[in-house]
């Protein structure tokens, strides 16, 4: 069957079998590796990517199913030789280590903060529970998507914020007011009315 796909912005075509999994024409077809496939079992999340903006796992589909229609895969989420947010926020707050699971959790930390720009750590919590790390123990997973947030929203406030320089090459110059401080400290603010909310932290995947 002739197929065409918009991947990362680029329209592709592509003549494939009806039996062939996204994951595979994403990875065999289309050349995008950073697209893991983890598990045989659909259970894993590492084949994740971005159907029309909504997290999907590859695995699960057909390629057919993806005419028409528009794909965003880990090598999507720079732009102009520009990191993501979450991508830098993942290299600052150490949110990976083995780095495999990490494709699959950036795109969705990044479709979360697309609907959801300040999602509480539940809701982040909530919102990669379908995938898994075997590394991390996810709380710096969940704290770079919350930096991630952070700076997105910071970014945006161009009244109390002056950005220059360009992440993962030249400087970083960030000038904020006491209105508007660091992400981590936005979160340690957070996090520290959250516990005594609650009483108790609680941590760990669901
Ligand atoms: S490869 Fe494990 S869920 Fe798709
Ligand atoms: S960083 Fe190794 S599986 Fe998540």
């Amino acid at each position: 069957m002739q197929i065409t796909v918009t991947v990362n912005g680029a329209e592709r075509t592509a003549d494939v079998e009806p039996r062939l999994l996204l994951v595979h024409l994403i990875r065999d077809v289309f050349g995008l590796t950073g697209t893991h496939v983890g598990c045989d079992t659909s259970n894993c999340g590492a084949c994740t990517v971005l159907l029309d903006g909504v997290p999907v796992k590859s695995c699960t589909m057909f390629g057919v199913q993806a005419d028409g229609r528009s794909i965003t895969t880990v090598e999507g989420l720079a732009q102009d030789g520009q990191l993501h947010p979450i991508q830098s926020a993942f290299k600052e707050e150490h949110g990976l280590q083995c780095g495999f699971c990490t494709p699959a959790m950036m795109l969705t930390g990044a479709a979360l903060l697309d609907r959801n720009p300040q999602p509480t750590e539940e809701e982040i919590r909530w919102a990669i529970s379908g995938n898994i790390c075997r590394c991390t123990g996810y709380m710096n997973i969940v704290k770079a998507i919350e930096a991630a947030g952070q700076a997105m929203a910071t970014e945006k406030a161009p009244a109390t914020t002056s950005i220059t320089g360009v992440q993962g090459g030249g400087s970083r110059e960030a000038k904020r007011s006491d209105a508007n401080p660091p992400a981590r400290e936005v979160i340690r603010r957070r996090r520290r009315g959250s516990e005594e909310m609650k009483g108790v932290r609680r941590w760990g995947p669901r």
